[in-house]
This record gives structure tokens, C-alpha cells and sequence, in this order.
């Protein structure tokens, strides 16, 4: 297990101090900002990532406790057959003037994972790939407006629920999301209603006379639906004649093989994948009903890298390798491993966790009032020192052993028993060697 002198690393630092000046935001992801997790000290840029370890620029390995490729390497890192596949579709010739069959293959294996399904389309990335699924709703409605619950992305038809409103998204993952650019115009096509919460979306239809083009949603990301609320959510949209879009970018693959909803008994109109489809390699597909998907056709929907080849042979190779290795089991039996050390530490330390999700995303903050954020960037530093990249939040992959677990909970053992001594003695903020994370979406300076 890698350990390291308690010396935060400089290299990255000192390359994404740069990158703030050429790149505003510093990274092309919030999810990736090193204020997110450790501003100022954290590694910022790895050199190499193999299974579940990080090599930084200064080639100090971490094993990787965060999102891990922020949930797109279920299989690890550099999964050598994926990997295999994706070397073969380069020396064959990756962009072509002619189309890759494997597009064929692929869409008939998410169709026949998912029967209610009969057609799909491609993007490359979870965000577009939402926006697709929104147009071609709106296209088969001829209506405009859409309900929607969580996070979809970056594109303007999801910021324009903050138009004008500008705390509208807050509650759904992210928050403090700018619509800064998005025309005043669309303020009002996207109405957001809260996960579990029938009424809001029942609210939301009574109040749009000529009906909405689409409900958009995550079937289930930290809690299962309650009660009948996804089969009420379905019926709504039959009712109202609007396209239901599950959103299973994040969810899919990893708790179950295929989309999320094929556990839960509810079946959408159109359902989005990306990230975990393809373990890292660009990919992501809208998978529909014939009857709504035919509505792609009347729309304007093209891009040339949507039809590059290794997104298709990255996406077969893995989930090949996803069933064949039942890496969901492996993944639900880790993410319960750790969320039970967790709760067994903080109680071990009279720590205050609140922990959420469901094994395969899951997560825990302090609940110390003002000195969450800080003990959790005091975390942060800590496990960095002792070889891991952590904070509050693990989604576990094919690469993460029981053994790797209990090393990591060995030294979240010694880091929680260091923050109680911090508390107690009223200096966590004292002991942070830069500023405390970022939560959301924030102008950097
Ligand atoms: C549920 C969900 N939808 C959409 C997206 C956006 O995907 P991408 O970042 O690939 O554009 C994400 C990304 O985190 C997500 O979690």
C-alpha cells in the first residue's frame, strides 16, 4: 500500500495553477477541479491509472477512493480486454467515411438487455446525449416544456430551469449552476420536481394546459422510489402523452447489468446511457421505443465523432466483460464494505456521519455544523498523505478487492481518530494545509 511523507505533492499543483490562467475553470469538469477536493494540495493530473491506482506527476501512486474516472471506469482502469478491443478498432482504423458495424451489434445487445427498447442512437457524452433524448421527446410531442428530476448535464434545455430563477436546481446534485448564455427565452421549459414527490409533478402537469414534451428523470440514484412513486410517475406521463427519459448515465451498469429500472418494474420511453458503457472511453447511447425514437428522423441530429469506431468496440469490449465477471454483485458487496466501515469508524470516534446512496454510489458527509467542510477537507488531506485519494463520496469498481477495503478503512481508522483530536481541541481549520473544498459551482479565481 502506497504511503507517502506527509508532504502534499507539488508538481500538479503547480501545472493547474497554470491551467487557471489558459483554461477558465481550470479543468473541462467541475467534478474535476482540485477545489472540489483538497484546493491548492491536491495531485490535479495523474501520469498513469491502472485498476484502482493513480500515479500523480511526481509518480506517487494513490489508490483511488473517489468517483474513480467520476463513474466511467467500472471494469478499473485500463482494463486490459477493453483496452485489447480498443487497440485492434485503432490499427484497423478508427474514423472512416464508412460506418462501423459494431454500431449494428451494439444496438441490438442494448435492445435485447432491454426489450421494451427497439431502437437506439449515439452520442459520445452523457450531456449530449441528454439533449438528444430531450429533442427527439420534444419532436415526437410538438411540445416544448419538460419536467425534470436531478442532474442532466450542461446543455440549455437543463439551465434553463435556472433562468430567472437562478435556485431552481439547487436539490439536484449540483448546485449554484449559472445559466449564464442560455436565452432568457427558454426561461420556463424546464420545470424541475423533487425525487419521491408526486405532487410536484402532478403540480407541474396541471399547470401546462397544452401538455409537456418529456419527464425526465434518474430512475433511482441515492434511494429507491417509495412506495408506487416510479409507477405513478409512468402513469402521469401515459396520461399526459409525455415521453418518460430515464437518465442512467450514472446509474446503469453498476448496481445491475443494463439500466437501473430493469430492478425496479417500470419501464421509461427512452432511456440514456454514457460514461460506464464504455470504462472510459467515450461513448454514450439513446436507446427508445420505435414509435418516439422514429421522431430522430424529422430533427436535425448529426455529428461526425458520433460515428468514430472505438466508442462501439469500447462499449461491446465492456459489457462483455461486465457480465462475464458479474461486476455488479462485486461492486454492490464492495460499496457495503465500505459504507459499513464507515459507520462502524465514526461511531469507533463519536464522529457524526451522514452517510447516503446505495452501495454501488455511495457516500457519507460530517455533521459537525460549521466544521463539516472543514473536517472534510481535513479528511481529504490526510488520506492523501496516507496513499489514497477520498472524500465523502465512493463509487467502487471491479478493481477494488475486500483486502484493498480494509486497508483503506485502516487509514480512514487513524485519520477519523486524528479528527476527533481536532475537534476536540476546537483547530480543525488550523490544521488544513490550504482553503476549504468547494461544494458546487463557483467562479474561480
Ligand atoms: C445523471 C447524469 N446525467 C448526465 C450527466 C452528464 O454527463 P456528462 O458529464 O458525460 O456530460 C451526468 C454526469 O455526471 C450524470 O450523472
Amino acid at each position: 500500500m502506497p504511503s507517502h511523507p506527509n508532504t502534499p505533492p507539488r508538481t500538479g499543483p503547480d501545472l493547474y495553477r497554470r491551467a487557471k490562467h489558459r483554461i477558465p475553470g481550470g479543468t473541462q469538469l467541475l467534478s474535476k477541479r482540485p477545489e472540489m477536493f483538497l484546493p491548492d494540495n491536491w495531485p490535479a493530473y495523474y501520469r498513469r491509472a491502472q485498476g484502482c491506482t493513480v500515479w500523480d506527476l511526481d509518480d506517487r501512486p494513490y489508490v483511488d477512493f473517489t468517483s474513480c474516472g467520476i463513474g466511467c471506469c467500472l471494469l478499473g482502469y485500463a482494463d486490459e480486454t477493453v483496452n485489447a478491443a480498443v487497440t485492434r478498432r485503432i490499427a484497423d482504423g478508427s474514423m472512416c467515411t464508412l460506418n462501423s458495424p459494431d454500431e449494428v451489434e451494439l444496438a441490438d445487445r442494448l435492445c435485447r438487455l432491454h426489450p421494451w427498447a427497439e431502437q437506439v442512437r449515439y452520442t459520445r457524452c452523457g450531456g449530449e446525449a441528454m439533449a438528444v433524448a430531450v429533442r427527439i421527446a420534444r419532436a415526437a410531442t410538438g411540445r416544448s416544456t419538460v419536467a425534470f428530476c436531478g442532474y442532466h448535464g450542461w446543455s440549455d434545455w437543463y439551465l434553463a430551469a435556472n433562468v430567472g430563477e437562478r435556485t431552481a436546481l439547487n436539490g439536484h446534485l449540483l448546485a449554484g449552476l449559472d445559466p449564464a448564455g442560455v436565452p432568457p427565452g427558454l426561461g420556463g421549459s424546464a420545470l424541475p420536481f423533487r425525487y419521491q414527490q408526486i405532487g410536484d409533478l402532478e403540480a407541474i402537469l396541471a399547470a401546462q394546459p397544452n401538455g409537456i414534451a418529456a419527464i425526465v428523470m434518474e430512475p433511482m440514484r441515492l434511494e429507491a422510489p417509495r412506495g408506487d412513486f416510479l409507477v405513478r410517475v409512468r402513469q402521469l406521463a401515459d396520461r399526459h402523452g409525455a415521453v418518460l427519459i430515464f437518465d442512467e448515465i450514472t446509474a446503469g451498469w453498476r448496481s445491475h447489468h443494463g439500466g437501473i429500472h430493469l430492478t425496479l418494474g417500470v419501464n421509461p420511453d427512452i432511456a440514456v446511457f454514457a460514461k460506464a458503457m464504455s470504462n472510459g472511453f467515450p461513448m454514450a447511447a439513446i436507446i427508445g421505443r420505435t414509435a418516439v425514437m422514429e421522431a430522430a428522423q424529422q430533427s436535425f441530429i448529426s455529428s461526425t465523432y458520433w460515428t468514430e469506431a472505438i466508442g462501439p468496440a469500447a462499449a461491446l469490449a465492456t459489457i462483455t466483460r461486465l457480465a462475464e465477471t458479474d461486476a455488479a454483485a462485486h461492486i454492490r458487496r464492495i460499496g457495503t464494505q465500505t459504507a459499513a466501515g464507515w459507520r462502524t469508524l465514526g461511531e469507533r470516534h463519536g464522529l457524526k456521519l451522514r452517510s447516503a446512496g446505495i452501495p454501488a454510489l455511495c457516500s457519507f458527509a460530517f455533521d459537525h455544523g460549521a466544521d463539516s467542510l472543514p473536517l472534510m477537507t481535513l479528511f481529504t488531506q490526510e488520506m492523501l498523505a496516507r496513499g489514497f485519494l477520498a472524500n465523502g463520496l465512493f463509487y467502487p469498481t471491479l478493481a477494488h478487492t475486500p483486502a484493498i477495503v480494509e486497508q483503506y478503512l485502516a487509514a480512514v481508522d487513524a485519520v477519523f481518530a486524528m479528527l476527533r483530536t481536532h475537534l476536540d481541541r476546537h483547530d480543525v481549520a488550523a490544521a488544513l494545509r490550504g482553503p476549504v473544498v468547494h461544494t458546487g459551482f463557483a467562479r474561480l479565481t
